[in-house]
């Protein structure tokens, strides 16, 4: 991609679409975005619709750069919208013994483990925003959140979640509520994330467009 900075602020769909025009590959969904990789296979764009909680990650991140444990973060904006989009260095899963062992080292917090300076800082964050963001989840202890760089090194990613499924019933019950929560231009792509894309009826898609237009 010759500027990540020229997708700052895109809808979401042209963002994807540029990196697909440049030859970017989708390897990864997750329940809010879709992870593409870039044809040199160094880097991934995680693009995501709307995104009350990446950017914490994202900030964990810089709090702690270069830190063995987590993900080298190469950009991150804001999509039109309310969406985000954040290029990091490309990742591999984690076998899951390796993994294992990664939640385990963050359960134990031994005082010489760098996991423990990553954990303290994540659970000062989590606090911050649990205070600031509508519908905060938590840290998420996946082990499915633990990966690994082309040299072998364990990393940590995605470990703040929003509570998505509450965000959706809400939507759907009281979708005033939805409205106070975040701000229109927060929530144009609401209907987006890959979750409902993935597991949706054709019903439940209509009723939530519908709940989302009756608060645009
Ligand atoms: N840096 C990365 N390199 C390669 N694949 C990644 C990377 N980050 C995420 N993925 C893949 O994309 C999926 C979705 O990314 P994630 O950030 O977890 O999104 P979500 O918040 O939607 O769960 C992950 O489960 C993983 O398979
Ligand atoms: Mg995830």
């Amino acid at each position: 991609m010759s500027s990540f900075e020229a997708l700052r602020d895109l809808p979401h769909r042209e963002a994807a679409g540029r990196l697909l025009a440049e030859g970017w590959n989708v390897c990864g969904i997750g329940d809010w975005a879709t992870v593409w990789r870039s044809p040199d296979g160094t880097q991934v764009a995680r693009v995501s619709p709307f995104e009350p909680a990446y950017e914490v990650f994202v900030e964990l991140c810089r709090r702690l750069e270069g830190h063995s444990l987590l993900p080298r973060v190469d950009f991150d904006a804001p999509l039109g919208g309310g969406g985000r989009l954040t290029v990091l260095e490309f990742l591999l899963p984690a076998e899951s013994a390796e993994a294992d062992g990664v939640v385990e080292r963050w359960a134990a917090a031994l005082p010489d483990d760098p996991i423990t300076q990553v954990r303290r800082m994540a659970e000062q964050l989590d606090a911050e925003a649990a205070a600031q963001i509508p519908f905060w989840g938590g840290l998420d202890h996946n082990p499915g959140n633990v990966m690994k760089n082309v040299a072998g090194e364990l990393k940590l990613v995605d470990l703040f979640y929003a509570a998505g499924l509450e965000i959706y019933r809400v939507l759907l019950e009281d979708p005033a509520k939805i409205a106070e929560s975040f701000a229109p231009e927060r929530r144009e792509h609401i209907c987006d994330i890959a979750a409902l894309a993935r597991m949706s009826s054709p019903d439940e898609m209509a009723a939530l467009r519908t709940a989302a237009a009756s608060i645009a």
